[in-house]
């Protein structure tokens, strides 16, 4: 995984850092990010657009994992960024990311938060639907200020990790219908406004992607519509974005490509759609989340307590769990695992991993073969870079875990590990809030 090696204390190493003294040092459970790997994933994106001679933004879906360090990491490798509400394009804003490339998405963008996104003049909106699309147009005008956006747009092919359902009209709370004229009427309206510039279309057909076929036949069915379009009222798109979703290897049931296959076989086609017609090509945007930062992430528990169901199964207790990694409770997500301390140890028996959360759904991995384990020994859990700190949570009133980068040998502390007082911050007592009213 990764950088992740064995030194030569038999430890799990990171970035050239070992497991034990991270875990030692900043406490467990604890996100450890591989900041040259994400660097390494960010520069193959780029390249393979290079090599293709097509002119692209890459945009980091920050909503796998946003907080300050990272997007200044989007921002050294030259990303772009797509932020899906205030608190991420505040982060952003905060990180002093290139306004020019922050993307904003989300299917409900208050009008305060399309006010803080004019305000900073970020590079484009992804419009979502009619209501926001005059929200938007009511704003601009009143604030005599013009905005790029882009058309969320849905195909109506919906991927499912590995198959794809294709319905006329997808039944999705995103984007534009682009086959029953919704999406026409939408461009229309855009192209018709004074403060608007509509530089293309944007759809995003699912996350956790193996193949390139989904992508495939929405860029077709999106570039046949934009051929129509150029034909009746002579649109032609300066970006045609084709959204995230490219899977990565969470256990060896997992089959990706590699990211630069999926951008070279879809760009190669949308390349070839466009030469035949009359539109120019336009820039290809895309924006990978999990595949950013996925298999850079791996946390480190603490294992607790241990129960053996007679027969049937050993439960070994981490101190963490759905708090800090809702996907196994929320997806049936699977991962693997080692014991950070012997990593090479030759498994011996077959336990499941537990959260400490009051929940029997609270489990982070069934039937793991392990070494031997209890009381101390360190469990590191792969491939949790995506999702995990972003959709962690204090359920049980736990801390959310530090966030640790490593590079080079060096380990830094970039997001802080939560304390009891930051749990209370916001609550106000009973009298006092009497008092207060
Ligand atoms: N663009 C748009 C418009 C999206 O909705 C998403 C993800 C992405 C890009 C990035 O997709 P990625 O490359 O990371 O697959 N919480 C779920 C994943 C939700 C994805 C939502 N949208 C999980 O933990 O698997």
């Amino acid at each position: 995984y990764g950088t992740a090696s064995v030194n030569n204390k038999g430890h799990l190493e990171i970035g050239g850092v070992d497991t034990m003294e991270l875990a030692a040092h900043f406490g467990t459970p604890l996100y450890v990010y591989d900041v040259e790997l994400i660097r390494k994933r960010a520069r193959g994106f780029k390249k393979t657009f290079e090599k293709l001679g097509v002119t692209a933004q890459v945009a980091y879906a920050s909503k796998a994992f946003s907080s300050i360090a990272m997007v200044q990491v989007a921002k050294e490798e030259g990303l772009s960024l797509d932020v899906v509400s205030g608190g991420e394009l505040y982060t952003a804003l905060k990180a002093e990311f290139p306004k020019d490339r922050i993307h904003f998405h989300g299917n409900n963008k208050s009008a305060e938060e399309l006010e803080m996104a004019l305000e900073h003049e970020i590079g484009c909106i992804v419009v979502d639907n009619f209501s926001e699309l005059s929200l938007l147009e009511g704003l601009c005008s009143a604030r005599r200020q013009k905005i790029q956006i882009l058309l969320r747009v849905t195909p109506g092919i919906e991927a499912h990790t590995h198959d794809y359902i294709l319905t006329g009209q997808e039944d999705s709370k995103f984007g534009f219908d682009l086959l029953n004229g919704q999406a026409e009427r939408a461009l229309n309206q855009a192209l018709e406004s004074d403060w608007i510039e509509v530089l293309g279309l944007h759809c995003h057909i699912g996350s956790q992607i193996f193949e390139t076929t989904g992508f495939i036949l929405a860029a077709r069915k999106i570039i046949g519509q934009l051929k129509n379009w150029h034909a009746s009222f002579d649109f032609q798109p300066s970006v045609l974005n084709l959204g995230g979703g490219f899977g990565i290897r969470y256990t060896e049931e997992d089959t990706p490509l590699p990211a630069s296959v999926y951008v070279e076989e879809i760009v190669t086609e949308v390349k070839n759609q466009f030469d035949d017609s009359n539109l120019d090509m336009p820039e290809v945007w895309i924006e990978p989340g999990r595949s950013l930062v996925g298999d850079a992430g791996t946390t480190l528990y603490k294992v607790g307590s241990e129960k053996e169901v007679p027969d049937i199964r050993k439960y070994l207790a981490v101190d963490g769990g759905m708090s800090d990694n809702i996907r196994p409770a929320l997806y049936d997500a699977k991962y693997e695992a080692v014991l950070a301390n012997r990593p090479l140890e030759k498994p011996e028996e077959t336990v499941s991993i537990a959260g400490k959360c009051c929940e029997s759904g609270d489990m982070l991995i069934w039937d793991l073969p392990l070494p031997k384990a209890g009381r101390g020994d360190i469990l590191a859990v792969f491939c949790t870079g995506a999702y995990g700190y972003s959709m962690s949570n204090n359920y049980n009133r736990i801390p959310r875990p530090a966030v640790v980068f490593v590079e080079k040998g060096e380990a830094r502390l970039v997001i802080k590990r939560e304390t009891y007082e930051d749990l209370i911050q916001f609550d106000v007592p009973l009298q006092e809030a009497i008092n207060n009213k």
